[in-house]
C-alpha cells in the first residue's frame, strides 16, 4: 500500500466535504467565517477523520456513510488547536504552517472560532444516518463525552496545571490519554458505529484507538524535541521552554520512542478479528509511529 498516495486521497475527500459542510465565508458575520475556515484548511494531516473512515471500511461500512463523522471529529480537533494555542494556554504562534487564528484575528475572534467549530461538529454530526445499533443520539453522545470535561477538555485541564510541576508517569499517561488519546479513539469509534460494527468489533477498535491514541501524543512530545518547526509547521522546542511534562522529559528519548513501538504492537494484535480488513489500520498505526511532523 502506497500510504503517501492513500492519505492524500483521503485527504481530498474530507477537504471536499468539509468545504459543503461549513458556512462559506461570506456568510454573515464574514469574520468568524473566515477564522472558521482560515485554521480548518490551513493544511493539517486530517488524521483524525482517515482513520474514521478507515475504521468505517474495516467493519465493512462505506466511506460516504463516515463522512458526516470524519468531519465532525476534525472540526472538534481544530477547534481545540485554536483553543490550545491562546495566550493563556500554551500561547503558540504558529499552527499548521501559518499564523495562529489569535494572531490574525485577534484573541475574541480565535476564541469564538473555537467555539463555532466546537458547536458545529455536532451539527454535522446530527446529520450522519443512524444504524440499527447505533442511533444518532449513541453517535452524538460518543463524540461529546470524548471531548467534554471527563476527557479531551479535563485532560487540557490536567495539562496547565501540570505545568512546571514534576509529574509522575501515571499523571503524564493520564493527561496524554485524555488530551489526545479519548478524541482519536473517539474517531475510530464512530467510524465503526456508522457501519453498524459488532460489539466485537467496536471493542476491538476501542482497544487499537486507546493504544494508538497514546502513541500518537507520545511521538508528538518526541517531534517537539527532534524536528524543527519548519518541519512540524508548529513551533519546536515549545514542551521544554513552557516547563510542560512529557514523555521524552519524564522517560527519556529512547525509552519514549520503545514505549510508542510497544504500543503500536498492541494496536495492530488488537485487529485481529478483521483480518485482512484491517490492513488500512494497520498502515495508518505504522505511519503514526514513523511520522516526522
Ligand atoms: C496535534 O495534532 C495536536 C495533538 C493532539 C498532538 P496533529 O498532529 O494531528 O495536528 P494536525 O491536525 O496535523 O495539524
Ligand atoms: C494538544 O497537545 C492537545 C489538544 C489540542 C487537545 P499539545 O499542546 O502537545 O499539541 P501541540 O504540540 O500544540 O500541537
Ligand atoms: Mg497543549
Ligand atoms: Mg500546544
Ligand atoms: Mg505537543
Amino acid at each position: 500500500m502506497d500510504i503517501a498516495a492513500y492519505l492524500a486521497a483521503r485527504t481530498k475527500l474530507v477537504d471536499r466535504a468539509l468545504e459543503r459542510y461549513l458556512p462559506k465565508e461570506s456568510v454573515k458575520p464574514v469574520t468568524i467565517h473566515k477564522a472558521m475556515r482560515y485554521s480548518i484548511f490551513a493544511g493539517g494531516k486530517r488524521l483524525r477523520p482517515v482513520l474514521t473512515l478507515a475504521s468505517a471500511e474495516a467493519c465493512g461500512g462505506k466511506v460516504d456513510t463516515a463522512m458526516a463523522a470524519a468531519c465532525a471529529v476534525e472540526c472538534i480537533h481544530t477547534y481545540s488547536l485554536i483553543h490550545d494555542d491562546l495566550p493563556c494556554m500554551d500561547d503558540d504562534d504558529l499552527r499548521r504552517g501559518r499564523p495562529t487564528s489569535h494572531k490574525v484575528f485577534g484573541e475574541g475572534v480565535a476564541v469564538l472560532a473555537g467555539d463555532a467549530l466546537l458547536t458545529v461538529a455536532f451539527e454535522i454530526l446530527a446529520k450522519a444516518s443512524p444504524t440499527k445499533r447505533y442511533g444518532t443520539a449513541a453517535q452524538i453522545s460518543e463524540l461529546a463525552h470524548a471531548a467534554g470535561s471527563r476527557w479531551l477538555v479535563g485532560g487540557q485541564v490536567a495539562d496547565l496545571e501540570g505545568e512546571g510541576r514534576k509529574l509522575s508517569g501515571a499523571e503524564l499517561q493520564y493527561i496524554h490519554r485524555c488530551k489526545t488519546a479519548a478524541l482519536l479513539t473517539a474517531s475510530i469509534r464512530l467510524g465503526a458505529m456508522s457501519a453498524n460494527a459488532t460489539d466485537a468489533q467496536l471493542k476491538a477498535l476501542t482497544t487499537f484507538g486507546q493504544s494508538v491514541g497514546l502513541a500518537f501524543q507520545i511521538i508528538d512530545d518526541i517531534l517537539d524535541v527532534t524536528q524543527s518547526s519548519e518541519k512540524l509547521g508548529k513551533t519546536a522546542g515549545k514542551d521544554v521552554s513552557s516547563q510542560k511534562a512529557t514523555y521524552p522529559s519524564i522517560y527519556g528519548m529512547e525509552k519514549s520512542r520503545k514505549e510508542a513501538r510497544r504500543l503500536t504492537a498492541a494496536a495492530h494484535r488488537s485487529l485481529g478479528v478483521f483480518g485482512g480488513k484491517g490492513a488500512d489500520l494497520r498502515a495508518l498505526a505504522d505511519f503514526l509511529l514513523a511520522r516526522e511532523y
